[in-house]
């Protein structure tokens, strides 16, 4: 592995389409995102469709099947390959994109600061699971979406970025999620390079 300081090593945790780690992969290649290192991309899901797509980007993938195992029994041996992978803490970055486990405490301490998630509402409006149905039922005229650092909350994490979009009276969570994924695709890998260039603000006062 590259001892160059500057490079960052990127982890993507998918479970599925991954179209958001495709948009990370695609920056990483045209320099929108500067001095990264895909390393490894992580499935809890072997039918996850993104898994593909990592390999045509050639990037290596590790899929742990066992779902049944809860919290860190499942989350440790995720933190062993990135040790195995001789990941230092001190340059890892760790990007979920559409995983659908919740991390446990004990990871989420391990990396602090270092995992980032996408999630397609502006929060802290619709948190947690089908946010773009929920902001429908609710009746928001404009959802959006939201890069944030990942704290031991669902969604609660320090807001890095976000971008907002209308929401029509005819739109379903379909119609909404479209125009909103398009911009999740802008916004995660701008976030992501800012981030690591320290050039995003974050407010420690922050209360959940
Ligand atoms: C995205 O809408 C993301 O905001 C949410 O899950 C979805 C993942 O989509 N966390 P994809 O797998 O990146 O296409």
């Amino acid at each position: 592995m590259s001892e160059d300081l500057n490079l960052t090593h990127l982890a993507i945790m998918i479970s599925g389409r991954g179209s958001n780690m495709r948009a990370i992969l695609e920056a990483i290649q045209s320099g929108i995102v500067e001095n990264v290192l895909p390393e490894i991309v992580i499935s809890n899901r072997a039918d996850a469709a993104g898994l593909e797509i990592a390999k045509k980007f050639g990037v290596p993938t590790v899929v742990f099947q066992n779902n049944e195992l809860r919290g860190w029994a499942y989350d440790v041996q995720i933190a062993n390959l990135l040790d195995d992978l001789g990941l230092k803490r001190s340059s890892l970055l760790i990007c979920l994109a559409g995983y659908m486990r919740i991390l446990s405490k004990q990871f989420i301490q391990k990396y602090r600061m270092q995992i980032l998630n996408i999630h397609p509402s502006l929060l802290p409006s619709f948190p947690g699971l089908d946010a773009q149905n929920q902001a429908i039922k609710y009746g928001v005229k404009v959802s959006g979406c939201t890069v944030h650092i990942v704290d031991e909350g669902v969604d609660t994490g320090w807001i890095l970025m976000q971008k907002a979009v209308q929401v029509y009276d005819n739109d379903t969570a379909e119609t909404l999620s479209a125009r909103i994924l398009k911009w999740e695709h802008m916004i995660y890998p701008k976030a992501i390079n800012s981030y690591l260039k320290g050039k995003i603000k974050i407010n420690r006062e922050k209360t959940a």
